[in-house]
């Protein structure tokens, strides 16, 4: 499992500067919060511009895991106007190209509703993180189950999922998150002015 390439790759990394900027004007002090107390090496699944550098403490050793390699020169660039040390690596949270037990922390923001086998990308992060280690999420997630706006979830996923380089707008993150054996889960529900996946979620879940 590695790098995510051809049109539909190059055609979203086109796109996603403006859409990232977009979320992260909405979600921004959100991300700070989560983000502010990270130390060490962190692993962010998914980085895709860097939109969170700016968010991240100085002084982090910073892994950024991309599948999309049409991302890279802008991540390289990002990450050396920050002046952090860090990496920028092809793969895929499915097979984490690292060792286990050999990161701080690993951050996902807007990444788990796009991963094909979110339980295996869980697996990966509870493999890579050293013992006490956190996950720190941010992510659109199902709306409860029998309202309008799941059967709208529901509805639009085929071309949801084709528009969106494989994101699921109804998938139930904290579900997996909770149900693959983190020692603890915090996570706190919010919603953004955003059509279909304004229902969001953040926390931290610790590896024991
Ligand atoms: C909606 S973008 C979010 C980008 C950024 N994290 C943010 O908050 O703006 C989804 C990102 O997840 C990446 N991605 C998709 N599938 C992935 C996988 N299996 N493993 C790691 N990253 C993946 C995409 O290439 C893209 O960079």
């Amino acid at each position: 499992m590695g790098a995510k390439g051809g049109l539909q790759a190059r055609i979203f990394a086109g796109l996603l500067p403006g859409l990232a900027r977009g979320h992260a004007r909405l979600s921004w002090a959100w991300r700070q919060r989560l983000l502010a107390g990270l130390r060490g090496t962190v692993l962010e699944i998914g980085p895709g511009t860097g939109v969170n550098l700016e968010a991240y403490p100085q002084g982090v050793r910073w892994l950024g895991l991309e599948p999309n390699p049409y991302l890279h020169p802008g991540l390289e660039r990002a990450l050396e106007s920050r002046g952090f040390p860090g990496q920028v690596l092809l793969g895929q949270a499915e097979a984490i190209p690292l060792e286990a037990e050999s990161v701080d922390a690993v951050v996902s923001t807007l990444v788990l509703c796009s991963v094909a086998d979110p339980r295996r990308a869980l697996a990966e992060v509870l493999r890579v993180l050293r013992p006490g280690g956190r996950l720190l999420f941010l992510e659109h997630v199902a709306a409860p189950r029998g309202t309008p706006l799941r059967a709208l979830q529901d509805l639009v996923v085929p071309v949801w999922r084709a528009l969106g380089d494989g994101c699921h707008p109804n998938r139930e993150t904290l579900r997996l998150i909770q149900e693959a054996g983190f020692a603890r889960v915090e996570g706190e529900a919010f919603r953004l002015p955003l059509p279909v996946v304004a229902p969001h979620v953040a926390g931290v879940a610790w590896k024991g």
